[in-house]
């Protein structure tokens, strides 16, 4: 190969968390275990292109435009992987990234960002280096793309993704995610419809209601709760318990925006739609038994989990009573994905 110019290229899929990681230690570390489901269409594709050069530097576009708004953040996650990528020091790169999802949907993710991006990196670095093998080249990528976002860790693997140590999987590590296995074959193939209730930018990021975790007058107990739900949610998928499973699933969404409105100062990120939507499912499941439940991330979206052999009667469900409640009654048909794939 000619290393002196060359280009890799991923697409990673964003997540969705079941289990929700809320509020991190420095570095990245987690304050609870997490698992989310790895999401097969909402993906980013990143593209990186290294040539030789005596310092480190790059340059960032999104779907072939810069984009200065990016920028700090790149630099923060630079500055974080630098020690761990060194072969980056002597090199140039220009990085390209595009969202399978419409601009206008508000669910840029930085999961599928940050991780098609490590995932970029993560092979470039094994191109100079023996330290990076077949073996661990996705433990790498997750604890690359952990420095990018905490949930980023996830999306190289699915369908199931666990990150922060749990008794429940003597593999689990804070500092990368590992893949779990669906051992129950009869556990269903689950379908992700994501109702666009708000398109706009969020009020308050990710990062901030993090931060406001550290002196949460709840942070001892939501550390406990997501333990105990995620052994609960466990035992319901190694049962196929779906009652169960949706129990915990649901308990979890509204814990999260529960802590973002406890926390001092306080913020609420779902709208009255949320609210709506939700009321309207949990009858929807209650009046026709069907295994249908929300959950929601830091925002006022709402993804409908569902199994696929129920998929016409929700979509029916959707049309009739939920879309009036979507921003331009937008929603995106998503399922649960195998993870990244290179290009
Ligand atoms: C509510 O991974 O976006 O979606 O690590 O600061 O980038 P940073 O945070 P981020 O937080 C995601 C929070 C969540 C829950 C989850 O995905 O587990």
């Amino acid at each position: 190969m000619n290393l002196n110019k060359s280009k890799v290229s991923w697409k990673s899929p964003s997540n969705i968390a079941l289990i929700k990681y809320w509020g991190k230690y420095n570095n990245q570390i987690p304050m609870n275990p997490s698992i989310s489901f790895t999401l097969d269409k909402c993906s980013t594709i990143t593209s990186v292109k290294f040539e030789k050069s005596n310092e480190f530097s790059y340059n960032f576009f999104f779907e072939n435009k810069s984009k200065p708004e990016f920028i700090p953040k790149l630099d923060v996650f630079f500055s974080r992987i630098n020690e761990h990528l060194p072969s980056l020091s002597k090199l140039k790169l220009t990085i390209n990234s595009s969202n399978s999802f419409p601009h206008s949907s508000g669910i840029a993710s930085s999961a599928s960002a940050f991780s098609s991006l490590a995932l970029c990196l993560t092979e470039i670095e094994s191109m100079f280096s023996d330290l990076i093998d077949n073996e661990n080249f996705f433990e790498k990528a997750s604890f690359i793309s952990r420095l990018g976002s905490g949930s980023a860790s996830r999306s190289v693997y699915g369908p199931l993704s666990c990150w922060g140590e749990t008794e429940l999987y003597e593999q689990s590590s804070d500092e990368y995610a590992i893949p779990i296995k669906i051992s129950n074959h009869e556990f269903p193939v689950f379908c992700d419809t994501i109702l666009i209730v708000d398109s706009g930018p969020k009020k308050v990021s990710s990062t901030i209601g993090h931060k406001l975790m550290d002196d949460h007058i709840f942070k001892k107990e939501r550390i406990s709760q997501s333990h105990l739900n995620f052994s609960k949610l466990k035992k319901s998928i190694d049962s196929n318990d779906l009652d169960s499973f949706i129990e915990v699933v649901e308990n979890e969404a509204l814990t999260l925006h529960a802590l973002m409105m406890t926390s001092n100062p306080n913020f609420i990120l779902f709208k009255p739609n949320t609210i709506n939507i939700i009321n309207l499912v949990v009858k929807f499941r209650e009046e026709t038994g069907t295994k249908v439940c929300f959950t929601l991330d830091a925002g006022a979206n709402v993804h409908l989990l569902y199994p696929k052999n129920s998929f016409e009667k929700v979509q029916e469900f959707i049309k009739k009573s939920l879309a009036q409640f979507c921003h331009d009654g937008e929603y995106i048909n998503d399922q649960i994905g195998l993870g990244p794939q290179k290009n």
